[in-house]
Formats: C-alpha cells, structure tokens, sequence
C-alpha cells in the first residue's frame, strides 16, 4: 500500500542531500568539537560554519544563535530565563500556543507566576487590543510575551512585527515560538523586536532532536545547562554535531527552493480546500485559512457521525497520514485545544491536512475519494 503523508506539521522526512552532509560527520569526522587537536577541530569547524549559515538566513549574527535538542528544549529555556535572569513576574501567553509553551506557563503558574491568556478571535487570531490592556494593566515588574508565529494545528501567522513593537512599547520580553516557519517563510530577525526565537530542523526536511534557540543581544542570560563550555558556555555537552550540521543544510535548501515551494505548496492547499466541500459537501475550515495563514497547513471539520468519530484511525487503515487532536495514552482523541478554543462547543471532526514540495494534487484527489468511501 503507498502511504500519503498530510502530516508535514508533526514532523518532515529527511532529505537525502541532508543527510549526505550529515554523514561524514557520523563516521570518519567523529572528532569531539571540544579536542584541540585536528580531528576535534575539524567537528568544531562543522559546528561553527552550520552557525553561521544560519545566522546569515535569518539575518542575525553567529552569536545570536544557539543550537539545542529541538523547539521545546529552546522554549522551555527562553521562559525560563526571562523569569530568572531577565526580571520577569509576569507571562503573557495564548490558549492556542504549542504544549512546549503551555505547559511551561502552567509550571510557572505553580510556582507563583502570573499568567495571563490573551483573547483570541474566532478567526484564531491573537486579539492584540487584548494583549495592549494585559501589557498596561502590569504595572508591578516586567512581563513576558510569549505567542506563536505560526500556529501548528490552524496555520494561523501572528503580526510578529507588530507585536515586537507592542512588545518594546511596554518594555516586555518578547518570545516568538517560530517552529512552524523557520524554513517556511523569509524570517529577518534584524527587523523583528524579539528577544528569543526557536527553530526544529525536522519541520523542514531536517533531523529530528536538533533546534536553534535565537536570542537577541538586547538581553543577557545565564547558562542554560552547566558543565563544559560547550555553546559559548551557554549550552553544556558534546554538540550533536551531525545534527547541527544537518540543521544548517537543511535550512539552506528550503531557503534557496523557498520560493518555488512555497508557491506549489499554497497550490496544494487551495486545491484541496476547493475539493473537499465540492466533492463532500458540507466540510468547514478552521482558523483564518485564506488569509494570514501559512501555506503548509490545512485544518477541516467534518460533521460528527459514527464514520466521522474514527476518522482518522480509518485514514491511517487506508495508508494516509494525518492528525487530528492529540491523542491520549490510550490512543483515542481527547480533542484539541486550538480547536476547542476557537469553536467552543463544536461536535465537528477536525482533521489537519498539512502538505510538503513532495506531495501531489493525485495524493489529494485519492484521499478525497478515501475520505468518500469512509464518510
Ligand atoms: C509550534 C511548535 N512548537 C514547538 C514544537 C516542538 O518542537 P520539538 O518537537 O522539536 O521539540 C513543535 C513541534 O511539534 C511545534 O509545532
């Protein structure tokens, strides 16, 4: 059976070109980055050239960039900071960002932190007069902004340069949660008031378990893990060198193709929101799809009937890749909360369809037929 993969959001399969650079790194230049002699500077030289194309990509300097095990390691290490290091008694937060974000405000709840969630509009966007009156209302120490730019589930693209000018208005610490558009989407940081991004080089043809963590020279932080001097004395612990260098190349190549991509990608997306209610009739689509949106995601509901509720685990019995909400220890779907927020008290099957430069209008048009046959 050919398997369709529409689950591009979770997680993108590795390029080979990628993972070409990748492998010397994994055999004959196994050097430890940290060894002064050439097989150790070698590594470290894999690791310093990876910075500095990615730093160029998003128009910021080497020094700016720290590489860490993914975008939840980055996010969890940013909200953190600015609560330790930057003054922070107060986070501003979303109900719809990732659980990388979510459950560190809660943990931070816990521990006396105020949290505060902006209101968010029935189209998924942040209501940012919402975020101006919890910024001034304040008054009592420094606070923490931290929202999405794209949202993973909906799609939905946060005005990240207006909220870093709300942000620098009310002198917050702004963290954007970028991993859905690192490699999807022209990012200059130089022109951005953010103090800490992230990035996750599996969302872009890159290896899992590797990220980046921005942070801006307007603030000053303490190390994020102790021991060695790894990261500039930020960072502690032999590099994943082969994953850092796969980082970088994999950045680099959705930065060349960018453009072409991105076009037959939103061409894929349009397509398949023309075709579902053509073709199935009554099917609605979360989160401000045709307008600020990112091009790689797609989220329908479908009316809820006994076929609809096994929808999912149906597609994945006929080879076809997708997400719904997340899904709870026994597998069943415990619903999601981008969508419960957004259309509170739905009985409708959201489905997330989200698309990469290797799929196909044919793959739409079977699952389509799929989604027929199931409904
Ligand atoms: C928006 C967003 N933030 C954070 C993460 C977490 O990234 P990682 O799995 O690399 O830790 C993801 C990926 O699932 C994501 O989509």
């Amino acid at each position: 059976m050919q398997r369709i993969y529409f689950d591009n959001a979770a997680t993108t399969a590795l390029d080979p070109k990628v993972l070409e650079e990748m492998l010397p790194f994994l055999t004959e230049k196994f050097g430890n980055p940290s060894s002064i002699y050439s097989y150790g500077r070698e590594s470290k030289m894999g690791i310093e050239s990876a910075r500095k194309t990615v730093a160029k990509i998003l128009h910021t300097k080497p020094g700016n960039i720290f590489f860490t095990s993914g975008g939840t390691e980055s996010s969890n290490t940013a909200i953190r900071a600015a609560i330790r290091d930057l003054g922070c008694n107060h986070i501003i937060t979303s109900p719809i960002e990732h659980h990388a974000t979510l459950h560190c405000a809660e943990y931070w709840a816990h521990q006396g932190i105020k949290v505060s969630y902006v209101t968010i509009l029935p189209t998924g966007h942040v209501d940012l007069d919402s975020l101006r009156n919890l910024l001034a209302a304040h008054t009592e120490g420094r606070t923490l902004v931290t929202l999405m730019h794209a949202n993973n589930e909906i799609g939905n693209l946060l005005p990240i340069q207006e909220v870093g000018e709300i942000c620098k208005a009310h002198d917050a610490v702004f963290h954007c949660d970028t991993v859905q558009t690192v490699g999807h989407y022209p990012i200059d940081l130089s022109q951005i008031n953010v103090h800490f991004a992230t990035g996750a080089g599996h969302k872009f043809h890159g290896p899992k378990g590797v990220g980046i963590l921005y942070i801006s020279d307007e603030v000053s932080i303490k190390p994020m893990i102790n021991g060695g001097g790894q990261e500039r004395n930020m960072r502690a612990g032999t590099e994943n060198l082969y994953g850092i260098v796969g980082f970088a190349k994999a950045l680099q190549m959705a930065t060349e193709t960018y453009e072409q991509d991105s076009t037959y990608i939103r061409s894929l997306k349009r397509y398949m929101a023309e075709q579902l209610p053509q073709q199935l009739g009554d099917v609605s689509f979360n989160g401000d799809w045709d307008g600020q949106s990112l091009y790689t995601v797609l989220n329908a509901s479908f009316p809820k009937t006994e076929k609809s509720e096994m929808l999912l685990m149906s597609l994945d019995m006929a080879g076809i890749c997708v997400s719904g909400g997340s899904a709870c220890s026994s597998g069943a779907s415990v619903g999601s909360h981008v969508i419960n927020c957004i259309d509170p008290g739905s009985d409708r099957v959201p489905v997330r369809f989200s698309f990469c430069k290797h799929n196909t209008t044919a793959e739409i048009d079977t699952v389509i037929e799929k989604l027929k046959e199931i409904l």
